[in-house]
């Protein structure tokens, strides 16, 4: 419980802070029912104890802007999904509307104006709370991409908005756990441009998963990761931007606060077909088309007794079997991810999706769901193993104020662009800053505390 409203002068703080970095959302894709036997996942195959969000993905919007199951058939699944909470009362349940081959037309009719927010709106709560789900993720890929009309980023915006707003008045009027309100956001700094008005959307937004993976494909002519966490060596131009860290950073300078974020992760590796001897990052490939996706349990597979070479700069794995070159994550490079995101106070992770682990165990001869199970031992259990519940007591007195200024040089001040608050500092766990009219002021924690995003206190 933390009073910083007497910033300037005396304020002592008794904080509960809920540890950082625990969150793990894990996708549930109900397209892989209907995969042949051998490959087909349902609910039934989830463990509803491994992650703390589960979102159902996807359903549909229809003529008239409602939120519909994709399916008659899919009612009776979110009977089933939302069952799983009775195996676990903390899982927190989501459904997912969009995703990567939905006709975003129907996103951009329906945010054109307000009746049809409304009816999307109205028909979202109704939807969600006869199934028993907890909230709702938008997944629009993209407000901004090519083909929409220019003013769906301020829609998106607004549609946002007036969710938070129609939720929190339903949870008040009900007397209910008020629903969530979550997105799943690019991770390309030029699409991140065209889509967000970043620093709002974060105001109303619970948690924003930013898909950090498909940074590199089969669609294109030289071999490179699919989700680096690093930029690399022989990354030039636009290229630049198109890894992990400079995605997760981007969010975070633009104005979404880093408890808030998820960085995204793929159960699933991208390959290329290799048109000459050479095997390096920027190798000459062609594409693949579909065979180019591998599934995590089909990387187990194939890449059995193979060498896995590591892109050093990058910190993530690749494989070579015969002409395939495949870029896909591994317990190593999970590891290091998970290092990234605590230590730079990342609220958690998401995976896409559940379907593509070895969730029977019978390739990888790692047990069950091994790349989810890595990620539970690394973020779920950790934070519970680290207790839950921190309590510190600090007091800050009168703290000296340091104003950066901008002498010209590359320095980047650090409060240009963000509204007023307190932010954590990026280098420094023991300082944070206070934005005040675009101006920066540096603040110390009193020795040996550290400061906490969560309470925004030492
Ligand atoms: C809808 O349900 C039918 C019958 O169960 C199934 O064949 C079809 O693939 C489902 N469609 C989707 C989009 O899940
Ligand atoms: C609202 O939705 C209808 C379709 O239901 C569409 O015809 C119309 O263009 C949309 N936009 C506005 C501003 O009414
Ligand atoms: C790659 O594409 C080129 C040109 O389309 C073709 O000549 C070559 O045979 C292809 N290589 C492989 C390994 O498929
Ligand atoms: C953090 O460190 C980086 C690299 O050392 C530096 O460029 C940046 O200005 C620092 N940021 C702040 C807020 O001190
Ligand atoms: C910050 O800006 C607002 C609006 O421009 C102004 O009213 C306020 O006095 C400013 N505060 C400080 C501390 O400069």
């Amino acid at each position: 419980i933390c009073s910083l409203d007497t910033f300037f002068g005396f304020s002592l703080c008794v904080c509960v802070c809920v540890s950082s970095s625990s969150r793990l959302v894990c996708y549930y894709n109900s397209l892989a029912e209907n995969r042949a036997e051998d490959r087909q996942f349902t609910i039934s195959d989830i463990d509803p104890n491994q992650c703390t969000h589960l979102i159902f993905a996807f359903s549909d919007i229809n003529d008239v802007n409602e939120l519909v199951p994709n399916n008659a058939t899919d009612l009776q699944r979110y009977q089933s999904f939302n069952g799983l909470k009775t195996r676990n009362p903390q899982l927190k349940t989501l459904l997912a509307v969009g995703g990567l081959t939905f006709n975003t037309e129907k996103f951009s009719i329906m945010v054109s104006g307000l009746q049809n927010r409304t009816k999307f709106i109205q028909s979202t709560i109704t939807l969600l709370r006869n199934s028993g789900f907890d909230g709702l993720n938008l997944d629009w890929r993209y407000p901004g991409r090519a083909g929409s009309k220019p003013e769906d980023k301020q829609k998106f915006t607004l549609l946002c908005k007036e969710l938070k707003d129609a939720f929190v008045a339903e949870g008040t009027e009900t007397n209910r756990d008020r629903l969530i309100i979550t997105a799943s956001v690019a991770a390309e700094k030029a699409v991140i441009d065209a889509s967000y008005e970043v620093a709002q959307i974060a105001k109303y937004l619970d948690f924003i998963n930013v898909l950090t993976f498909d940074f590199h494909g089969p669609w294109e002519t030289v071999t490179g990761h699919h989700s680096p966490l690093y930029q690399g060596s022989h990354d030039t131009g636009d290229k630049i931007y198109s890894n992990t860290d400079y995605a997760m950073r981007y969010w975070q300078e633009q104005g979404a606060p880093t408890q808030k974020l998820n960085l995204g992760l793929a159960a699933y590796g991208r390959s290329f077909t290799l048109s000459s001897s050479s095997t390096d990052v920027g190798a000459p490939a062609n594409g693949t088309g579909e065979e180019g996706f591998w599934a995590y349990h089909e990387t187990c597979l194939y890449t059995e007794g193979t060498t896995l070479h590591r892109i050093t700069d990058q910190k993530v794995p690749y494989a070579i079997t015969e002409n395939q070159w495949v870029g896909f994550d591994d317990k190593n490079s999970l590891d290091i991810k998970v290092t990234y995101l605590k230590t730079n106070n990342i609220g958690g992770a998401f995976v896409w999706s559940l379907d593509l682990d070895d969730f029977r165990g019978e390739f990888c001869k790692q047990g069950k769901n091994p790349f989810i199970d890595h990620l539970h031992t690394l973020l779920v259990e950790a934070a519970l193993k680290s207790g839950t519940l921190t309590t510190t007591t600090a007091s800050v007195t009168a703290p000296t104020k340091t104003t950066i200024t901008n002498s010209g040089g590359p320095v980047r001040e650090p409060c240009i662009g963000k509204s007023n608050g307190i932010y954590a500092s990026p280098n420094d766990s023991n300082s944070f800053y206070n934005c005040l009219n675009e101006t920066t002021y540096i603040q110390k924690c009193p020795p040996g505390s550290i400061f906490k995003d969560c309470c925004k206190c030492c």
